[in-house]
């Protein structure tokens, strides 16, 4: 694959908080992909990590001021704005995120900010309460509202040993976005602008307040395949069952469900709008007919029977509304006859595309990272065959063949 971060310019601001000590590994990676990097320090940055190691790692003296002190030399923010392809701010703290988005030109970082031309990544870490605080989220709105873009806190152990969101994203994850962003600028993908929507994840079907039929999608393929096509330029909806995971990407939205009733009905209120969508979700084929409104109670009773109908199929029903330019694209789990059966399932649906995972291969299905699928198209009668993979790869490959049928749609 062409490496779209080679030569590119790339200024990295970096600002003092605890994940400062990322950048190092961030400057590394992107140096290592074949960019130029200049690394621009607050003050306060430089309480965390050294700007040696910064110096040592990108080959450029660390700029964090608007002059050498000794020699009078300028550094100009409005060069360094215009040498910029892209520039970086990671980590970013709320205070440096409050003066971009207020236009605080009290520093070398924020003004180059200001001065730059390129697009603006901005990777917010701080603690959970602090990213919590509509401050914050109205400041990283506004920011989102100049066209940078935020590559957003993860959650997890931050540094005052509390549990949340504010966690940088890892540098890998920032190198992937930017490698994308710079692709998608030299080839843009045929689904750039298109909307996409997304099922994922497991539905709940109520037995009572407290209890549920489920399974165990855990949603990882269908928001690696959110990421993916968000990375090249589709408007993405997922449409999600209960999950743990988060969509990576900038601009993916979710919309959660609980039951497939839930799910059906959203689906087909967005499916008009869409070009294509992908039924991803591992939804119930049935719900107990008559969910109690109060809890079951086991003192006394006999066992409850339970008496089940059958889910709406969401996938068929978007099939029979199926106009000539959209693109329908399902999943088959089969344990025999996979490629046959997957094959019935994509002319009983209406659907362009199947992707066939079998559960006779080790590390496909449920709640692994990896995923060993085949891909069954129904125009030309094709399958490909792809070997074990991880998610997000499967959804590379997924994403080639969409693009695939959509340019020959
Ligand atoms: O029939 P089966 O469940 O094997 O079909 C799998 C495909 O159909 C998947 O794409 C799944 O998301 C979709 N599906 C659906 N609604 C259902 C059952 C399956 O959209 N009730």
């Amino acid at each position: 694959m062409a490496n779209f971060l080679q030569g590119k310019h790339i200024v990295l601001g970096v600002t003092g908080g605890i994940a400062a000590y990322k950048a190092a590994v961030l400057t590394r990676l992107l140096v290592k992909a074949g960019a130029e990097v200049q690394p621009v320090m607050t003050a306060a940055a430089k309480e965390f990590i050294t700007p040696l190691t910064l110096s040592t790692l990108s080959g450029k003296p660390v700029i964090s001021e608007f002059f050498t002190r000794n020699t009078g030399e300028w550094h100009s923010h409005v060069d360094l704005g215009l040498w910029a392809d892209a520039m970086v701010v990671a980590p970013a703290t709320a205070c440096t995120i409050g003066k971009m988005a207020g236009g605080v030109a009290d520093n070398m970082l924020v003004t180059t900010y200001l001065s730059a031309k390129a697009p603006v990544f901005v990777c917010p870490a701080m603690d959970l309460d602090m990213m919590a605080h509509p401050s914050t989220v109205a400041n990283l709105r506004r920011l989102e509202s100049y066209g940078n873009i935020i590559i957003d806190a993860a959650e997890g152990e931050l540094a005052s040993h509390l549990t949340g969101k504010g966690r940088m994203a890892e540098p890998e994850d920032i190198v992937k976005t930017l490698e994308r962003y710079f692709r998608n600028a030299q080839c843009p993908s045929p689904l750039s602008g298109r909307k996409v929507m997304i099922t994922a994840g497991p539905t709940r079907e109520k037995i009572d307040p407290v209890r549920y039929i489920s399974n165990y999608s855990t949603g990882k393929m269908g928001y690696a395949l959110a990421d993916e096509l968000a990375a090249r330029g589709a408007d993405v909806i997922v449409v999600s069952g209960p999950v743990s995971v988060k969509p990576t990407q900038p601009g993916v939205k979710v919309v959660g469900v609980e039951s497939a009733l839930e799910m059906a009905e959203k689906s087909r209120e967005l499916f008009p709008q869409c070009d294509v969508a992908v039924m991803c979700a591992a939804v119930a084929d049935y719900r107990p007919a008559a969910p109690s409104a109060t809890k079951i109670k086991r003192e006394g009773n006999e066992p409850p029977q339970l008496q089940l109908v059958e889910n709406p199929d969401i996938a068929r029903s978007l099939g029979e509304m199926k106009q000539d330019d959209q693109l329908l694209v399902g999943f088959a789990l089969e344990t025999d006859h996979e490629n046959e059966n997957a094959r019935k399932k994509m002319q009983r649906k209406k659907l362009d595309m199947v992707v066939l995972n079998s559960l006779r291969d080790a590390g496909a299905g449920f709640g692994t990272d990896t995923n060993k699928v085949t891909i069954l198209t129904r125009k030309d009668n094709v399958s490909h065959e792809f070997p074990l993979k991880s998610k997000a790869e499967v959804a590379g490959d997924i994403a080639d063949l969409i693009e695939l049928l959509y340019c020959n749609e």
